[in-house]
């Protein structure tokens, strides 16, 4: 097995603010963070996947299926946008960056039979840096996520 990890960024605003709690609270919880118009992060994210070798082009999988995979479900919805207003999974979730990650996670993993069909690379983890001293992970334990 042989992992590959590709990196790619996006920039986004959200506000932490959860609806089920008071204003005080949300104060408390996540202070700057819920600031009421909120504020914005360039988020990198770095997307692994592992598989065999396919000894005909001596890769795992193709790059460029990979990077057409993360600008369909990840960077063409998500960059410049507001994460509260604008994804509709966080309507009702505080964009958080572990929720964020996991939605990218998700996304991925939903649409990832479609770009990689068979027995080639599978979805590993996908990390995020929020900030350089914020990193997020969400990973794949034995089919599950
Ligand atoms: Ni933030």
């Amino acid at each position: 097995m042989i992992r590959i990890t590709r990196k790619y960024r996006f920039s986004a605003s959200h506000r932490l603010h959860a609806a089920a709690l008071a204003d005080e609270q949300n104060r408390e919880l996540y202070g700057k963070c819920d600031n009421p118009y909120g504020h914005g992060h360039n988020y990198e994210i770095a997307v692994s996947a592992r598989g065999p070798l396919d000894p005909r082009s001596g890769r795992i999988l193709d790059p460029a299926l990979l990077d057409r995979l993360v600008e369909a479900h990840v960077l063409r919805p998500f960059d410049h946008r507001n994460l509260n207003e604008e994804i509709p999974e966080f309507r009702n979730s505080v964009p958080t960056t572990e929720n964020l990650a996991a939605e990218i996670f998700r996304r991925l993993e939903t649409h990832w039979k479609s770009a990689f069909p068979g027995n080639g690379p599978s979805l590993e983890k996908v990390s995020i840096a929020e900030t350089p001293r914020n990193i997020f992970e969400v990973w794949q334990i034995h089919g599950q996520a």
